[in-house]
């Protein structure tokens, strides 16, 4: 997919993919956007000491960086799996301001995300190990992975890539996930909280990011 990179209302970079009009982020500020609903809403509601992430959508690697940050900063133990079907070139992630907004000091920690090997888990920093996995997330085998505590949501949205919100998929993370597991995500559309809902999660509409009302929360009792 071809993508332009723009800047969002906070100074931040995303992406954006003509063929679907569709950004990766909010154009109301994409660092404002992720730390909102990964970090706030999702890992600092875990009150776990280590914790598994799935991500779906790597992308920009926005989620993993600031989530890396997160680990270190509350020395909480992070196992970060994430899948894209469609990885970035280095120009362009190069080209990505996000350490440069948050701190310079990080750059070195943002390229590692992103030239990381796939397939393999990877010890980040000490309390970070990324797994990357290149594949599609509609036919992955998700049964292979196991004990998530928390899974970010971060697909385009449903209208634009309605295979990728089925009722399938939910049920299938219901089944991976541990007890008292959380998902996050920016939609708040009522179909989906509704397919959650029916794959078992018990489901809280949140308040969103700025230029968002709502964003949802699902839990697995
Ligand atoms: C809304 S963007 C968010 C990406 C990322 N979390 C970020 O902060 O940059 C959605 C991501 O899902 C990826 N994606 C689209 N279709 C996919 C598929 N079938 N399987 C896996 N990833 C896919 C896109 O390439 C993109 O990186």
């Amino acid at each position: 997919m071809r993508t332009e990179i723009e800047q969002t209302a906070d100074g931040s970079h995303t992406l954006f993919v003509p063929e679907l009009d569709e950004h990766y982020h909010s154009v109301n500020g994409a660092i404002q956007e992720s730390t909102h609903i990964f970090i706030n809403t999702g890992v600092n509601h875990c009150p776990k000491k280590d914790i598994r992430i799935f991500e779906v959508g790597f992308g920009t690697g926005l989620n993993a960086y600031l989530t890396a940050l997160e680990a270190e900063k509350q020395q909480k133990k992070i196992h970060y799996t994430t899948i894209e079907a469609y990885p970035l070139p280095s120009e362009l992630t190069e080209k990505l301001n996000y350490a440069r907004q948050i701190d310079k000091s990080t750059q070195g920690l943002f390229d590692k995300l992103h030239t990381a090997e796939w397939e393999k888990d990877i010890q980040i920093l000490p309390y970070f190990i990324l797994h990357k996995i290149e594949a599609d997330f509609k036919s992955f085998r998700l049964n292979e992975l196991h004990d998530i505590d928390l899974v970010y949501f971060d697909a385009f949205a449903p209208d634009k890539q309605p295979d990728m919100w089925s009722q399938e998929i939910f049920d299938l993370l219901y089944q991976i996930m541990n007890r008292g597991g959380i998902l996050v995500t920016y939609c708040a559309k009522g179909v989906i909280r509704r397919m959650m809902q029916q794959a078992g999660f018990t489901v809280e509409r949140l308040p969103g990011p700025p230029g968002k009302r709502e964003m949802l929360r699902a839990t697995k009792e």
